[in-house]
Formats: structure tokens, C-alpha cells, sequence
């Protein structure tokens, strides 16, 4: 018999993009997670920093230089803040740094866009929407990100014979339509297999192609049901009936749209991580980007105020599918769960309610403190337990 030889600590690369607005602040936030999950999970990372979005127009004039689209296409994941900043808001300016993001969406191919909204029980209190209806909601949106409306050409305005005009495009192939559907059945059958597609077929041609090929995949998937929901009902059904959700997959704007909304059900959009998924496999997993469902929040940067639970929770989403990491991305979850059982609240978790006793209203820095110090209190209590939280996690 041989003996085992001790496993190398793993390396992860990871590309950070803190970007504008409350990014950096989130994003540093994430990382201190992040890293305490490497240190207690048996891991690490090398982080290259790089300038996309607003930053890098003040910086280098372009939304991302070429060689900072390499190194996100060469790190295992990318972990990104958030990108937008008012002052390029002019819809006559050339440069936006909304160009960064929908770039890195197609030049890293990922075009898939998994969004889950699940509520935390300690804040069904905070959604505007009735507690009784938010309780249990668990679903998982799939929205297709490098194709639709986003994507089509041709998107312009133009001078035509009666003056102004412009134009938009929603174009897909069938195989852009059929690879996020495949995936979205076969997330559903990993969960309450349950798919939503979500479309107006009523109206547009590209839903009715949509629609056909779900039912040409349908087959390969017997043990999955699906419903088909045109996006106006769908967008009523969600906050009237939420829990009958699981997993929802829709083109790019629809899911655009309905995610904002769903988020509303978690209590803050600030609660909402996302991974953004295709099909390039790095040695650990699966190529992707991480990131918030929330925008760069302008009014609330560098107030120390944001939520950095969202970004935590990307990270955790980022573990799991481009690092393998899956016990480490559960430990962080259940940190985030524990902090905020412990009275932890920013200030967005707070407004809808007011302070409850027991609370503590907490800035962003302390926050992720608080995640970090339950991570470590979880740790220790799963060695204790003999569930030993050590070496690196399969
Ligand atoms: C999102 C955002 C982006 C989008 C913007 C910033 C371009 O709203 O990720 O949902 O519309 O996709
Ligand atoms: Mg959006």
C-alpha cells in the first residue's frame, strides 16, 4: 500500500473587475470572503486587477483595452463589481462602459446567465411583496445573454424619409435558442424539474421559434415539465405567485426585465449574485464570470453603505462552477445566512422595515466582516463536529 500523497494546495487565477460606482467597494468585500474560504477550504488565488467600464474610458479611453479582454479569457473566472457611471448616461456619447460588460458577454462566450432568487427566511419581511407569498420562493432564472435584442444587428438611429428613425433587432439561431434551453432542462432536473419558458409567441416570430424548440428538446427530457408563459402574464405571476417558479428561461431582455423583478421578492436587489456560464472548460471547471444582479449605484459610491451580499454569493456561485470548490461555495452561503440570523443589515435590508431589535445596521466593509467571522465560526464548529472543514473540498 502506498501512501496518499498530500494534495498541492490549488491555485485558482482569478480576473477581478472592481469597476465604478459601490464595485470596488462589493468587490473588496468579496475577495476578503473569498479569501478566508481559500484559507479555511485549502485553497488560494492570484487576483489580476483590471480596469473595465467607466474606469478604464477615464483611463485609456475605451470601455476594455484588448489586452485586459485577455487576461478575463485566460484567468479560471472572472469576479466583477459593477460597471456604469452617470456621466457617459448621454445617449449621444460613442463610449459607454455598458460596452465593457456586453463585450465580455460575447467575447468570452457566455451565453448563458444563471440567476437564482431564493429569499432568506429572516428577510420575507423585507420584500415589499407579502410575506406569505414570498416565503419558500426558490427559483432559478436562465437568461440567454449573448443574443436577442442586445446583440442584433442592425441597432441604430437613422435619418429616413419621414426624419428620424431607428431600429433595433431580435435575431437568433436555432442553436443559440436550443444550447441555453439544453441547459436550462438540464438545471431544472437537477432541482423540482420544473421549466417556465418564458416568451410572446403571441406576438413575436423569434418566440415562436423559441417555443418549437423547446418542445423539439422537450422530449429528452421526460422526467422535466414545462409550461409555457407569455412575458406579460409571466411578469404578473411573479409577484402574485412566486413559489410556483423553479427554473424560468427566457431571451436576454425578458430575463433582463424579470430579474430586477424577481429581486424585489429577496428583499433587496442588492441580495442577487448571478454567473454568467458557457461552454469554454478551464482545468477546474467551467468558464465564467461572476457577478451582482445590481448595477454601480452612483448615489450610494463610496459611502461604505452597499450590500455586499450579492457579490459574496457570486463568489460562492463562482467556487461552484469554475473552481469545484462546491463544500467551500455551501459554507458561504450558510455564512450569509448566519449573519444575517445574527441581526447583520445593511442599510437596503433595513428601509422596508425599519430597525427591528436584535438588528444591527452595518456599513459594507462590516458586513463582509460579519460573513467572514461566521465562515470561520462554521469551520470550527464542522471540525468539532468531525466534519472536518480542512483540506481542499472535492
Ligand atoms: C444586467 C444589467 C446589464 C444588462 C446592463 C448594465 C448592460 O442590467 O446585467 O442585468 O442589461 O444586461
Ligand atoms: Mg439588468
Amino acid at each position: 500500500m502506498t501512501q496518499p500523497t498530500p494534495k498541492p494546495t490549488p491555485t485558482f487565477r482569478l480576473a477581478v473587475v472592481p469597476g465604478d460606482g459601490i464595485g470596488p467597494e462589493v468587490i473588496s468585500g468579496g475577495r476578503r470572503v473569498l479569501e478566508a474560504a481559500g484559507r479555511l477550504f485549502g485553497f488560494g488565488f492570484t487576483w489580476q486587477e483590471v480596469l473595465v467600464g467607466g474606469v478604464a474610458i477615464d483611463a485609456y479611453g475605451v470601455p476594455i483595452r484588448d489586452e485586459d479582454m485577455a487576461a478575463c479569457a485566460a484567468a479560471d473566472a472572472v469576479y466583477f463589481g459593477a460597471i456604469g457611471d452617470p456621466k457617459y448616461d448621454d445617449p449621444k456619447a460613442k463610449v459607454r462602459p455598458e460596452q465593457a460588460l456586453l463585450a465580455m458577454r460575447k467575447d468570452l462566450a457566455l451565453y448563458a446567465n444563471l440567476r437564482p432568487v431564493t429569499v432568506q427566511p429572516v428577510l420575507q419581511a423585507s420584500s415589499p411583496v407579502r410575506e406569505s407569498l414570498v416565503a419558500g420562493v426558490d427559483m432559478l432564472i436562465v437568461r440567454e445573454l449573448t443574443g436577442g435584442l442586445y446583440f442584433g444587428k442592425p441597432s441604430e438611429q437613422r435619418l429616413g424619409p419621414n426624419g428620424r428613425e431607428v431600429v433595433d433587432t431580435l435575431f437568433y439561431t436555432e442553436g443559440e435558442i436550443r444550447r441555453v434551453v439544453k441547459l436550462a432542462f438540464e438545471l431544472a432536473r437537477g432541482r423540482r424539474k420544473k421549466l417556465t419558458s418564458v416568451d410572446k409567441a403571441n406576438v413575436l416570430s423569434s418566440s415562436r421559434l423559441w417555443r418549437t424548440i423547446v418542445e423539439e428538446v422537450r422530449p429528452e427530457y421526460p422526467d422535466v415539465t414545462v409550461e409555457h408563459r407569455l412575458v406579460d402574464a409571466c411578469a404578473m405571476s411573479l409577484v402574485t405567485r412566486p413559489t410556483q417558479f423553479d427554473v424560468i428561461v427566457t431571451e436576454n431582455l425578458f430575463g433582463d426585465i424579470l430579474s430586477d423583478e424577481a429581486s424585489v421578492l429577496a428583499g433587496s436587489l442588492g441580495m442577487l449574485p448571478s454567473a454568467s456560464i458557457g461552454e469554454k472548460r478551464t482545468a477546474h471547471g467551467i468558464h465564467g464570470l461572476y457577478e451582482p444582479i445590481h448595477g454601480s449605484a452612483p448615489d450610494i459610491a463610496g459611502k461604505d453603505i452597499a450590500n455586499p451580499l450579492a457579490t459574496i454569493l457570486s463568489g460562492a456561485m463562482l467556487l461552484r462552477w469554475s473552481l469545484g470548490q462546491t463544500t467551500a461555495a455551501e459554507a458561504i452561503e450558510k455564512a450569509v445566512a448566519d449573519a444575517l440570523a445574527q441581526g447583520y443589515r445593511t442599510s437596503d435590508l433595513v428601509a422596508a422595515t425599519g430597525e427591528q431589535p436584535g438588528q444591527r445596521k452595518v456599513g459594507t466593509q462590516a458586513m463582509a466582516d460579519a460573513v467572514v467571522a461566521a465562515l470561520e465560526a462554521g469551520a470550527k464548529a464542522g471540525a468539532k463536529a468531525g466534519t472536518a472543514a480542512t483540506g481542499a473540498s472535492r
